[in-house]
């Protein structure tokens, strides 16, 4: 159990140390601080931020706000109509009609000043969450758009349910706050500077006496203020750290219930849940006990302001209803006090929340293509990598020193044990990473110097890991080329030996795909993947064991289809399953990253190496 918090702790400390929540040093928001420990955070630099999501509504927001201004003063200016309404009642010189017909027609002004004032709140409203959510429809789109160009390394030490906690509870704790928070805190001032000058005008002394309370509530506010909101971000932490692990048991459900680990999982989830809950008590606590504290301490305040108003009236220095609008006016004056005070709670979170977006928005995206990147006409497909080496971290090479020479028409075929890099090697040649040293052309060119979306155009790829998005057949396997016709879908479904079983499916080629493509077989869904890489008219194929669960019969039918195909292209084939890359035109063994025997299959047997271990099963007694 321990175990988890620990692994947690290490996670956490890790991702701030590799800059993921953008604690690396001197960039994004977060980078003078450091949540877990709670120091201060740069707030004036992420609500600046947010600020500038808001900003291109300008003229939308002087209209919120002189809305404000307008609804504030009606209040004001409504409550002050009592003064000679009391007066006039208290008058014991007026006679009873006189006092009724001026009640009469007060009441009417105050209702006129009140209404004004509700439309003024309505309008407001109204403005004002067109805004925010405005402002909250750019900042998913930026944080989407970002997410399409981190690169690849990015999501090696990412989980999908932290992703999606910035998508979903930080996205909307910003959203909440700007549709409520910002509005009630920004009228909540204006109040305030309202009030006092009301105050002021109605009786300079008794206002003096209600300040004397301020000093208090901003001490006693500051020590509340200092504590929520360093348990905020750890809530927001302790939320995506849940969230992470609900993505990760669910997407991994059928080997969690293979291993019989339900019980672990429900135990370790527990443990996540219980640090969370924790972690959101403190922070409701702190965050909802401002408000009762605020409270009780202007009660105080205004109890005094009434008695010592009262003794003023007794002793004939100020008028019973300057007195009554005075006691309402203090009443008002605490108020905001105290709706800020309960609005910095969602103010908090939105702000922990905003931070963990932004340093998501901070992160560096794939480098941008060399300034003197140039598009050739058309690619042949004659690839050359030199003397190239790469690891994916630093100070851990993982290819080393491979070169090799492919051109059109032919196939060459990685082969060599598990983690030996072949994956790796397709890694590079459309740029998933970057490589270390060396080069890799294409038709001459290196592939820094070729925009990357062009680059990846003319590799067709067929990855290990297959991957189906929901939609029918028919579009899945047009992906491989947006603008393919029903009949060159259907053709290269024939090519990948998919066409026979996507007619038995019970709407063909309609058929919808869901769940990445859970309702089908393993092979079938490789099948789709392959039909996708053949309708693309790329002039460089990969295959990454297209076929390896695929049985050996539609394997060759796939094999005498693709034929045709690969004729005018370069393909590199990775397979495990030898048999498949027995007439490759070139073969090359990898072991830990090196090129250790190279040439056609029978080159290879004859060497009596590496390769002939692996092909005649040798290998595993040596
Ligand atoms: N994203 C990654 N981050 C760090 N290391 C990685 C990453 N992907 C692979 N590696 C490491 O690089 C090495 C080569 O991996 P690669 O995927 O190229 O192997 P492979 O030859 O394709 O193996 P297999 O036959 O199992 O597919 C492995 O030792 C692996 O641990
Ligand atoms: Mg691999």
């Amino acid at each position: 159990m321990a175990r988890t918090l620990e692994k947690l702790q290490k996670q956490y400390n890790r991702a701030v140390a590799s800059g993921k929540l953008g604690g690396g040093p001197g960039r994004g928001p977060m980078a003078a601080t450091n949540n877990a420990k709670g120091k201060p955070r740069n707030m004036r630099q992420t609500i600046g931020r947010i600020l500038g999501y808001v900003g291109g509504f300008r003229r939308r927001l002087v209209l919120v706000f002189l809305c404000m201004m307008l609804s504030t003063a009606a209040s004001l200016a409504g409550g002050y109509v009592l003064r000679p309404v009391i007066n006039n009642i208290a008058d014991p010189a007026a006679s009873a009609a006189d006092r009724l017909a001026y009640l009469g027609m007060m009441l009417g002004v105050m209702a006129l000043i009140y209404i004004v004032g509700v439309a003024g709140t309505w309008l407001q409203s109204k403005l004002m969450i067109g805004v925010s959510r405005n402002a909250i429809q750019n900042i998913r789109n930026d944080l989407f758009t970002k997410i399409e160009r981190l690169p690849l390394s990015f999501h090696d030490n990412e989980t999908t349910g932290e992703l999606m906690s910035r998508f979903t509870n930080d996205v909307d704790n910003i959203g909440m706050m700007l549709d409520q928070s910002l509005m009630s805190m920004v009228s909540g001032i204006i109040n305030l500077v309202g009030t006092l000058a009301m105050m002021i005008y109605t009786n300079i002394w008794l206002t003096l006496i209600t300040l004397v309370f301020i000093p208090i509530f901003a001490l006693g506010g500051r020590v509340i203020i200092s504590k929520s909101r360093k348990y905020y971000s750890a809530q927001q932490a302790a939320l995506g750290a849940a969230n992470g692990y609900i993505e990760e048991s669910v997407a991994g459900q059928k080997v969690v219930k293979v291993f019989n680990h339900e019980a672990d999982c429900v135990a370790e989830f527990d443990l996540l849940n219980g640090d969370l809950r924790g972690k959101q008590e403190k922070a409701m606590f702190f965050g909802g006990i401002m408000g009762p504290v605020m409270g009780n301490t202007t009660q105080i305040s205004y109890s005094l302001t009434a008695g010592i108003g009262g003794a003023l009236c007794a002793l004939g220095r100020f008028d019973v209803g300057g007195l009554a609008i005075f006691v309402n006016y203090a009443r008002q004056f605490s108020r905001p006090i105290n709706e800020l005070s309960q609005q910095m709670a969602t103010v908090f979170s939105a702000l922990a929340g905003a931070e963990r977006v932004f340093a998501l928005m901070d992160k560096e995206p794939e480098a941008a293509d060399a300034p003197d990147a140039r598009t050739p006409e058309k690619l042949e497909g004659h690839v050359v990598l030199d003397d190239v080496s790469f690891g994916y971290v630093p100070d851990k090479t993982v290819l080393k020193h491979i070169s090799l020479y492919a051109k059109p028409g032919q196939k060459i075929a990685f082969v060599g044990s598990t983690g030996a890099g072949k994956t790796t090697i397709t890694n590079l040649l459309n740029r998933f990473y970057d490589i270390d040293s060396g080069t890799i052309t294409v038709d001459g060119v290196d592939i820094k110097k070729l925009p990357r979306d062009y680059l990846r155009k003319n590799i067709a790829m067929v990855l290990q890991d297959t991957h189906l998005f929901t939609g029918t057949v028919m579009e899945n396997i047009r992906y491989g080329r947006l603008d393919a016709t029903d009949e060159e879908v259907v053709a290269a479904a024939k090519t990948a030996s998919a066409d026979s079983f996507i007619r038995r499916l019970s709407d063909g080629y309609d058929t919808m795909i869901e769940g990445d493509g859970a309702n089908l077989s393993q092979g079938q869904r490789q099948l789709l993947n392959i039909a996708r890489a053949a309708i693309s008219n790329a002039p460089i194929l990969v295959l990454d064991e297209a076929t390896s669960s695929v049985d050996t019969r539609t394997e060759r039918h796939i094999e005498k289809g693709m034929d045709k195909i690969m004729a005018t292209r370069t393909t590199f084939v990775i397979a495990h399953r030898l048999s498949t890359v027995r007439n490759a035109d070139a073969i090359m063994v990898l072991e830990n990253g090196e090129i250790i025997e190279r040439g056609d299959h029978d080159d290879l047997l004859a060497m009596k190496g590496r390769y002939y271990e692996l092909y005649t099963g040798k290998s595993e007694l040596t």
